[in-house]
């Protein structure tokens, strides 16, 4: 019998993403995106991005319909992120999935948007091994995953104690005078300086710190060192070496993600780590994650980029995964849940 055509709805932060998956098929995605709207803002404006979802909602499920060449009567599930991400832009979201399930009468899986970072991968590398580590580093997330079933058993190891990796790149960006979003152009530039140039300090990797806390992550005494740094340069009335500063500060957010990742993976006796947020673009963590992993006998999944920023495929991917395991469809009630924890991967009433 053929699997399950599952319609996936994202819409937790400043993209409209609505894709079709059947079993580990994708068949289409489309992916509208607000972005434009917020970067004069220096930031995402929440209402400014829940109107935008609003705008894009219909036209971009059009497109994924037309494209896929289906019509929603063969839709047989409907996946929709429920958090955690923005209120506004949740709402959006959930409420126009809850009227589609309603309207073809089929159930609603109100799902995790962080677990949809990890999911996304099957329909790329195809089924996930038996256990594996899930790295998840956004704008709005930085966790570290034992997985060993997405939709029923995932245990978080650590996460960020303060900023997300992308944030932390956004304020350096921002402290450089760098565009926003600032991650592209932090890693851009820090592909001509030089990573040793500045020894900036590891958050939580002294041994007090990794007994207390082994897979968690701290950004944010960083990006007060990276500012420490600038401002001595400028009180100097020196140049600001920023080329040399944003290689010596992507290496040592690369370097914590990396080593915390492979300790986790020694301990848990995992051989396999996925990483996935819109993050894993960063060349630094893509190319020493590859060298030391592979030095460690580790296989490494990244999705392509497209996959990694927020999209529909990872919430259709992680629908496929839900009915896969027999879930039980969320209600007609679900609120959205803008703090949901990565203990769940279903929203509740
Ligand atoms: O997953 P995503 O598209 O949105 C969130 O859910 O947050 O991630 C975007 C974040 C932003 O903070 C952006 O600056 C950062 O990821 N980013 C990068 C790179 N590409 C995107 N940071 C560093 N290097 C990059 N190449
Ligand atoms: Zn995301």
């Amino acid at each position: 019998m053929a699997q399950p055509l599952v319609l996936g709805i994202e819409t937790s932060c400043d993209e409209t993403g609505i894709a079709l998956v059947r079993g580990l098929d994708l068949l289409t995605d489309v992916t509208a995106s607000s972005m434009d709207d917020h970067a004069r803002f220096g930031g995402i404006v929440p209402e400014v991005a829940s109107r935008a979802h609003l705008e894009s909602f219909v036209p971009t499920l059009d497109a994924a319909l037309e494209r896929a060449e289906v019509s929603l009567a063969d839709v047989d599930a409907i996946a929709v992120t429920a958090g955690p991400g923005l209120v506004g832009s949740l709402t959006v979201g959930v409420s126009a999935a809850k009227a589609l399930a309603l309207a073809i009468d089929r159930p609603l899986y109100g799902v995790n948007h962080v677990l949809g970072h990890v999911a996304v991968d099957a329909l790329v590398h195809g089924a996930f091994p038996e256990e594996f580590l899930g790295l998840v580093v956004s704008g709005g997330h930085s966790s570290l995953l034992l997985v060993r079933d997405i939709a029923t058993d995932v245990t978080e190891l650590g996460q960020t104690l303060d900023d997300a990796a992308g944030e932390a790149f956004d304020k350096v960006g921002r402290l450089l005078g760098l565009p926003y979003p600032g991650g592209p152009h932090v890693d851009r530039l820090s592909q001509t300086g030089d990573r040793s140039a500045i020894a900036f300090p590891r958050g939580l990797s002294r041994a007090k710190d990794l007994a207390r806390h082994p897979y968690d992550f701290s950004f944010s005494g960083l990006k007060t060192a990276v500012a420490r740094v600038v401002e001595g340069y400028e009180d100097a009335g020196r140049e600001v070496p920023a080329a040399d500063i944003a290689a010596s500060f992507s290496e040592a957010v690369a370097d914590v993600l990396v080593t915390k990742t492979l300790n986790a993976c020694a301990a848990h006796g995992v051989s396999t780590v996925v990483i996935g947020g819109g993050f894993s673009a960063n060349s630094r963590l893509r190319d020493l994650a590859a060298e030391r992993l592979d030095a460690a006998g580790i296989t490494l999944r990244i999705p392509p980029i497209r996959y990694c920023t927020d999209n529909g495929a990872m919430i259709a991917a992680l629908g496929s995964a839900v009915l896969a395991a027999g879930l039980p469809p969320s209600t007609l009630d679900i609120t959205i849940d803008s703090g949901m924890p990565l203990t769940d991967v279903l929203a509740h009433v």
